[in-house]
């Protein structure tokens, strides 16, 4: 196996995505695949000529499905994305049908690595790759929570004035309207945010919390309104997750992981903490969830599983 990942898709997030990787020099080898080859090739080229600025030598081509097989890692960006007023659901019934032919063409040429998926609604479609490809529930992923818990330590990072990388607190559930943060585990270095607040009452208020909130949830709707799409923190979100599997680091992320059993949810993906190495999922960090994040976070998972049981594998 390879350090190469094969992204397909070649739209702005497997393009953001791409040119991430080259910036921060993660690995080896990026195979760009897209149903558009000619775009998939010019993407190459485009990126190859700023090898020359990047940090480290790196192999990069257009490509096929017959390239997964020697992938460690193949991410999934390629499907349609929200446009104004649209929800990531609404996406579900035309990119669920391009999962599904996109994972049996990856299957035939016998990828047997880690899959990372992107597209949305990324954690009902993360589900359907599991199903499709028959890779055991730990090497099949997707960007989950990421991207929100990134827009969320970001926004409680500038309300208190804190480095954002001292900020530990996750949005979990569903990467989209039901996602919920998960307030009882919030951190600045190693005080609880909650302490944090109680002891500067003049500056920081718990009300100011929930607007916090609903900035995260909203975020992609009003960068969608401005600019028609998000890709930059997404491409980036991908690349940390990707980092975590090639070097190994059992590295803790907020990611769609298959969940069996606990907080009483059952065979869904949806967006948890989870330690990640170079095999895939390592295990769910089970947190102790109060009250009210345990309704939520049912209420999440039964929307999901409403989702999943709506189409047909
Ligand atoms: C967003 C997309 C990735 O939240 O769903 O920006």
């Amino acid at each position: 196996m390879k350090n190469r990942v094969v992204i397909v898709g070649t739209g702005f997030v497997g393009m953001s995505y791409a040119y991430a990787l080259l910036n921060q020099g993660t690995l080896e080898e990026i195979i760009l695949v897209d149903i558009d080859s000619r775009k998939a090739e010019g993407e190459a080229m485009d990126l190859n000529h700023g090898l020359a600025f990047a940090p480290r030598k790196m192999l990069i081509r257009s490509g096929t499905y017959e390239d997964c097989k020697d992938a460690k890692l193949v991410v999934i960006t390629a499907g349609v994305n929200q446009k104004d007023g649209e929800t990531r659901i609404d996406l579900l019934n035309r990119n669920a049908k391009i999962m599904q032919s996109v994972v049996k063409e990856i299957m035939k040429h016998g990828f047997n690595g880690i899959f990372l998926v992107a597209t949305n609604p990324v954690d009902i479609l993360t589900y359907i790759v599991w199903k499709s490809s028959g890779l055991p529930s730990n090497r099949v992923i997707g960007s989950g929570t990421s991207l929100d818990t990134a827009r969320l330590r970001y926004e409680i990072s500038q309300y208190i004035n804190i480095d954002v990388r001292n900020i530990h607190a996750y949005i979990l559930g569903e990467h989209g309207d039901s996602e919920f943060v998960c307030w009882s585990n919030a951190f600045v270095g190693v005080k609880p945010l909650k302490d944090v607040i109680d002891s500067m009452p003049a500056q920081i208020k718990f009300s100011d919390l929930d607007k916090i909130y609903l900035d995260v949830k909203n975020s992609a709707y009003e960068i969608i309104q401005r600019k028609r799409a998000t890709y930059y923190g997404i491409g980036m979100a991908l690349v940390r997750i990707t980092k975590a599997i090639f070097n190994n680091e059992n590295r803790i992320l907020p990611i769609s992981v298959f969940n069996d059993d606990d907080y009483d949810i059952d065979n869904l993906y949806i967006g948890l903490p989870a330690v990640l190495n170079e095999n895939g999922v390592d295990h769910v960090v089970k947190l102790n969830l109060n009250d009210e994040e345990l309704k939520s976070l049912k209420k999440s998972s039964s929307i999901l599983k409403h989702s999943i049981d709506s189409i047909t594998l």
